[in-house]
């Protein structure tokens, strides 16, 4: 079977970066078209150089790097220093990149991809705000029935928010790009912080990156030892979730997930719960299901095939 195309529409962020690297190690089954960058956990121009960073450390010069959106739909940025450090990648020593980035917007890379490309064969994976995709959809409606499927990290539902007490990160920082792309209609498969906060890096999962004793390795056992620093302060966990990732997981083994299918909305009004996503778990609503909710995951599978993989690259 071919390998199935996919535009990963990125904030790095260590673990967009791992996310980058896990789908690069995997060409036989995942065809990765483009990194296309959005202002998310840092601003735009270092999402952009951290993205070019990691495709170099994966040897993929070749890979096309597209700039996005430089701030959300009608509102102000908001940042994630605080988890990610001042770069958004801190942790791992790597150069700055001297891949170019494209000169064509990211919104414009991928409307194109999705109109010249046959109808029903690429796959978009958002782990970043949903900026550049709300923005394609409402430039080029006729490419969301084109669209195979979106694979995207946003969201809550019972692991409450992580930015506000109602709010996911990724939703919260343009909620109103979240809505469009939850009510376009496109087949939709979300992994939500019900999921990524079972996905932890643990001292023995970190030290199982770098047991690989690649450059990779030790760039991934950095990366997500850095982010390690935050989470476990904050909630007493053994470990950082490890978010992005999973929707690559998702791609590769659906198998190691549990999800369901429900009707899926986003607070767009209130600046209490704003962009909180209100699951209809129990189906207590009329409103139709419009995604598949991803709520659990073999935790320790998913980190073995993650480390499997990335000893490839
Ligand atoms: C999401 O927010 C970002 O900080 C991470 O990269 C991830 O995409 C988790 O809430
Ligand atoms: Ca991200």
């Amino acid at each position: 079977m071919a390998a199935r195309q996919i535009i990963i529409d990125t904030d790095p962020g260590q673990d967009d970066a791992v996310a980058i690297l896990f789908a690069l190690a995997c060409p036989e089954t995942l065809d990765v078209l483009a990194l296309t960058c959005v202002a998310g956990n840092v601003p735009l121009a270092l999402t952009t150089r951290n993205a070019r960073m990691i495709c170099e450390l994966a040897g993929r010069s070749d890979l096309p790097v597209f700039a996005g959106c430089d701030s959300p739909l009608g509102r102000e940025l908001v940042t994630a220093e605080h988890v990610h450090g001042r770069s958004g990648l801190d942790g791992p020593d790597l150069p700055e990149p001297a891949m170019p980035l494209q000169d064509r917007h990211a919104v414009d890379f991928i409307i194109e991809t999705l109109r010249t490309r046959p109808s029903g064969t690429v796959t978009l994976v958002p782990i970043g705000p949903l900026t550049n995709i709300a923005t394609a959809f409402t430039k080029a409606p006729d490419i969301i029935e084109r669209v195979q499927d979106i694979v995207l990290m946003g969201g809550a539902h019972a692991a409450h928010g992580n930015v506000t007490p109602a709010a996911e990160f990724n939703i919260h920082v343009d909620p109103a790009a979240a809505a469009c792309v939850f009510g376009a209609g496109a087949p939709l498969t979300v992994l939500p912080l019900d999921v990524t906060h079972k996905a932890l890096v643990t001292p023995a999962r970190n030290a199982a990156f770098r047991a690989i004793g690649t450059r990779v390795g030790d760039a991934v056992g950095a990366l997500t030892g850095f982010y390690e620093r935050y989470h476990p302060e904050r909630h007493g966990a053994d470990g950082a979730p490890l978010h992005d990732p999973c929707t690559i997981g998702w791609l590769l083994q659906p198998d190691l997930f549990s999800a369901r299918r429900v009707n899926v909305e986003i607070e767009t009004g209130s600046e209490l719960t704003m962009g909180m996503t209100v699951v209809d778990w129990w189906g207590v609503t009329d409103r139709p299901a419009n995604t598949t909710f991803v709520h659990d995951i073999n935790a320790q599978a998913f980190f073995d095939l993650l480390t499997e993989r990335l000893a490839r690259l």
